[in-house]
């Protein structure tokens, strides 16, 4: 067990969306054996609405044996991109929600995402963890109402970006940033030392049905097994249909590399960088652009990630996921 003072404390910012529910999982894993506290689950709109992001991540906390953690509702957004529900499902969650109990949160009577940021990051400033696994919507509303909000954070880790490679909503722009780029723009000008997993290295991160099948057999019966299973066989039937994956017979992981550098640093590799982001292209809007030249006049502002051990990445993830279906409950 590490000592109080090391254990993070974190608010997760989430759309769920399915690879941000297998990271809500390694999560609540890590929360059980004392490896992090989670102090709230802020949702927000991007793969779904707000309402059904909001209503997963209740279902998936009270999944994992975590239903006391406050969830937050999303930010409006002023303009409405499309979503990504032809990749997470129409529900955000394979179309599974159906098969889960009711949410056990009320989203007409929870707190906004961005009040919750606002409030937990003023009451213990430098001790939170913020990591953002969405549009940066919330983070943005927050940094809005209250300048200067986010760097009371310890650290925010974004899930995000394109630097050196395609794109995967349009052939230039990443969808978490592309969704709101001009919340990106705000939360990437707010602090010098944001810490960047895009797609540059999600990208190498293929979640298989074998993997599922191994956390599976942990505890068969259980709900979370049952659930884990069919979400990731959801997942891969619209990677292959959507080429996310290149063929490979897998989903790609994107959130969780989130919780890789948090928990696992060994199996990243970074370097400093300036990150900009394209607000007016006609073509570019959401494109990251990156400057490494460590220009005095162009001060970096982000950690990126250049490379991943996927190998020691997934050992570690898979070990996690196993620890937290061992103790959850048979169906
Ligand atoms: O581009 C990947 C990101 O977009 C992930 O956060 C995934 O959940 C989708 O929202
Ligand atoms: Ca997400």
């Amino acid at each position: 067990m590490l000592p109080a003072f090391r254990v993070p404390k974190i608010i997760l910012d989430t759309d769920p969306g399915g690879d941000d529910i297998f990271a809500l999982f390694w999560l609540q894993s890590l929360v059980k054996q004392r490896f992090a506290e989670l102090i709230a689950v802020t949702t927000v709109g991007g793969n779904v609405s707000t309402e059904k992001t909001f209503s997963s991540a209740s279902r998936i906390l009270s999944l994992g044996g975590l239903p006391d953690v406050e969830v937050g509702r999303g930010v409006a957004i002023a303009q409405s991109p499309d979503d990504a529900s032809h990749i997470h499902g129409s529900d955000g969650m394979g179309n599974l929600s159906s098969q889960l109990p009711d949410p056990i949160h009320n989203y007409e009577t929870a707190r906004f995402s961005d009040d919750i940021l606002i409030d937990r990051l003023n009451a213990i400033p430098g001790e939170i963890t913020v990591i953002a696994i969405a549009p940066l919507t919330n983070l943005a509303a927050a940094e809005k109402k209250h300048p200067g909000i986010l760097r009371k954070a310890k650290e925010i880790i974004i899930m995000g970006g394109a630097l050196n490679c395609p794109g995967n909503i349009t052939p230039h722009a990443e969808f978490n940033l592309w969704f709101d780029p001009e919340a990106a723009e705000i939360v990437l000008n707010s602090r010098c030392d944001l810490v960047m997993t895009s797609l540059d290295i999600t990208r190498q991160l293929i979640f298989t049905r074998e993997m599922a099948q191994s956390i599976a057999q942990t505890n068969p019966q259980s709900k979370l097994a049952q659930f884990l299973i069919k979400l990731c066989e959801f997942m891969i039937s619209t990677a292959l249909t959507y080429r996310e994956t290149d063929g490979a017979s897998g989903f790609l992981v994107h959130d969780a590399a989130t919780l890789g550098y948090l928990f696992y640093p060994e199996t990243i590799l970074w370097k400093r960088a300036k990150v900009q982001i394209e607000t007016r292209g006609e073509w570019t809007r959401g494109q990251t652009l990156i400057d490494d030249r460590n220009l005095a006049k162009q001060p970096a502002n982000a950690w990126i990630a250049t490379q991943v051990d996927a190998t020691r990445f997934f050992t570690n993830f898979i070990e996690d996921l196993k620890i937290l279906n061992k103790g959850s409950e048979k169906i």
